[in-house]
């Protein structure tokens, strides 16, 4: 029989893995009469406190939503100064990160990315790879769609190249194809910015994750909100399908 104190003491853990929509940039900046892209610019140190943030929490994997694969549909300017501030982010914040024993990883279609983007990131994957602090991955031109449908494909060459019966499709051997598929599961997915939308963002893995939205716009995250954010996650009953009373006895 467990006690009142242990289940609150198993209720403060801290998430494994939390997601994240930096939503809010452009009308920050707008806000104050600047440009989208100003919102762009700021938005990087709130990206550093939250990793920070996080890390030190012990949280074990962070995935930042940066760029969906419907960002495309931006105007032209915009879309080439985020790429240029990808560029200038890795190239300026890859070292922190592995003096952290972080792990920096790309989730996504980039493919179409510029040769020079696609080698920076490979570069960082690499000089990252054994560390065990933190997995950072950065999702960029990811859609949760394109996600599903390349795991999809994946088992459907297997199936038609005979290494696979379709009886050997299950949500395992699905799931072992999609992007975070060696990630703790998710639990905690935050919203900046105000909307109460996924935005084509993880929806295989979400299936159990917590929601928290926030107004606080993204450059106005930091490690205060982070805080918040894990706060009420902990405050939350996960039920995963089981009756309150079910979970409170276990
Ligand atoms: C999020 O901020 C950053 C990206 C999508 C790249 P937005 O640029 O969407 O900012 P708002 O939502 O227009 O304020
Ligand atoms: C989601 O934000 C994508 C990122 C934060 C990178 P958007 O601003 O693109 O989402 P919508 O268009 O408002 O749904
Ligand atoms: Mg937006």
């Amino acid at each position: 029989m467990t006690t009142g104190i242990e289940n609150q003491a198993l209720d403060l853990k801290v998430p494994n893995h939390v997601a994240i929509i930096m939503d809010g940039n452009g009308r920050w900046a707008q806000m104050q009469g600047k440009k989208r892209v100003f919102g762009h610019k700021n938005g990087v140190e709130s990206v550093r406190s939250t990793v920070t943030a996080a890390r030190k929490m012990g949280v074990k994997a962070l995935t930042l939503f940066a760029f969906s694969s419907e960002n495309w549909l931006r105007p032209e300017e915009e879309v080439s100064v985020l790429m240029e501030l990808f560029m200038l982010v890795l190239n300026r914040e890859v070292k922190r990160l592995h003096k952290n024993d972080i792990r920096f990883r790309v989730i996504g279609d980039v493919s179409r990315f510029s040769n020079k983007l696609q080698e920076k990131i490979k570069a960082a994957e690499s000089l990252t790879e054994h560390n065990q602090g933190m997995v950072l991955s950065i999702a960029a031109n990811y859609g949760g769609r394109w996600d599903i449908t390349h795991a999809a494909k994946q088992l459907a060459a297997q199936v038609k190249q005979g290494e696979i019966s379709v009886d050997d499709i299950t949500e395992d051997s699905l799931n072992r194809l999609t992007s975070l598929y060696d990630m703790p599961d998710l639990d905690l997915m935050i919203r900046t910015g105000g909307d109460h939308r996924v935005s084509n963002f993880l929806l295989w893995q979400v299936a159990y994750a917590e929601f928290y939205f926030t107004d606080v716009l993204w450059p106005d995250f930091n490690e205060a909100e982070f805080t918040k954010a894990i706060d009420t996650f902990t405050q939350r009953e996960r039920r995963f399908g089981k009756t309150g009373e079910q979970v409170k006895q276990q």
